[in-house]
C-alpha cells in the first residue's frame, strides 16, 4: 500500500485527483467506481473545478457506485444518486448512459443485485475510490463480511446508522438496509484509492493497514491487493 498523509481534508483532494487524471489520460474510457459521504466530497469539488478550468472530460467515462440505500429513489435528497448528481455528475461532461448505480426502491431486490453483479463483469474497473466506516467497512459490507462477497442486500450495523444519522433529521429516518457492493467486486479493480479523514477513522485505518487480513474488518482485505493509494489526514493517520 502507498500511503500519503496530507494536512487536511481539503488536501486529500489533489492527491486523488492526479491519481484520477493519470488514469483518464492513459485512459479516457475508463471504468471508475465512487463511494459517497463526506469523505470525498473534497474530491469531488476538485474534479468539478478541474472540469471548469482545465476542461479534463469525463464523456467517455464509465462510472458504478458502490451503494444505495434501500426505498429511497434518485430524486430523494438523501438517495447516493441524488448525492452523486449534486456533487458530481451534473457538474461535469459525464454522459448519463454511461452511470450505473444500484436500484434500491426495486421490488426485487435480489434481482436488482444480480443484474449490478453483471454489469460489473462486464466492466472492469481501472479505479475504485473508497471511504471507510469508523468500523473499517468499505461500501456498505459490514464486519463479517463475507471477503468473496458479490453485491447484495445489507443490514446497517448499529454504528453505520448512528454515523450516517449526521446526514438525516432524526436517526429514525436512516433506512436500515442497503444495498452494496461486495468486497470481491471492490479488489476486482487495477487500482484502488481510499480517503480517510478525521480521528474517528484513525482505529479502521491501522486495523486496515497493520491489522491481520480478517473479514472482522472488510477493509484489510486492500492488503491484498497491489496497487492501493491510502490518502490520509494526520487525525486518520495518527495509529499508524
Ligand atoms: C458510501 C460508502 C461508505 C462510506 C463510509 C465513510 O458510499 O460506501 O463505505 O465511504 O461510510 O463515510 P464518510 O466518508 O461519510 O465518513
Amino acid at each position: 500500500m502507498r500511503i500519503v498523509v496530507v494536512g487536511s481534508a481539503n488536501d486529500t483532494a489533489k492527491v486523488a485527483l492526479d491519481s484520477i487524471k493519470e488514469t483518464l489520460k492513459k485512459k479516457p474510457n475508463s471504468v471508475i467506481c465512487f463511494p459517497t459521504g463526506s469523505s470525498p466530497l473534497p474530491l469531488y469539488n476538485a474534479m468539478v473545478e478541474d472540469y471548469k478550468k482545465k476542461k479534463t472530460s469525463y464523456k467517455d467515462v464509465i462510472t458504478f457506485n458502490l451503494d444505495e440505500y434501500k426505498g429511497l429513489g434518485s430524486k430523494h435528497n438523501q438517495s447516493y444518486r441524488y448525492f452523486m448528481d449534486v456533487n458530481l455528475f451534473n457538474n461535469i461532461d459525464i454522459n448519463p448512459d454511461n452511470i450505473n448505480f444500484p436500484n434500491g426502491v426495486l421490488k426485487d431486490l435480489k434481482g436488482e443485485c444480480a443484474r449490478y453483479h453483471k454489469l460489473l463483469e462486464e466492466n472492469h474497473r481501472d479505479i475504485q475510490i473508497l471511504g471507510i466506516g469508523s468500523n473499517g467497512h468499505i461500501g456498505f459490507n459490514e464486519p463479517g463480511t463475507p471477503f468473496d462477497s458479490t453485491t447484495h442486500v445489507v443490514s446497517l450495523s448499529a454504528s453505520t446508522i448512528r454515523d450516517n444519522s449526521r446526514f438525516f433529521t432524526s436517526i429514525k429516518e436512516v433506512p436500515k438496509q442497503a444495498i452494496t457492493m461486495g468486497l470481491s467486486e471492490i479488489i476486482d479493480s487495477d487500482k484502488i484509492i481510499l480517503i480517510a479523514t478525521g480521528i474517528n477513522k484513525a482505529k479502521a485505518v491501522r486495523d486496515c493497514v497493520k491489522g491481520p487480513i480478517d473479514e472482522s474488518c472488510p477493509a484489510s482485505i486492500l492488503q491484498k491487493h497491489d496497487n492501493v493509494l491510502l490518502i490520509l489526514d494526520k487525525d486518520a493517520a495518527s495509529l499508524l
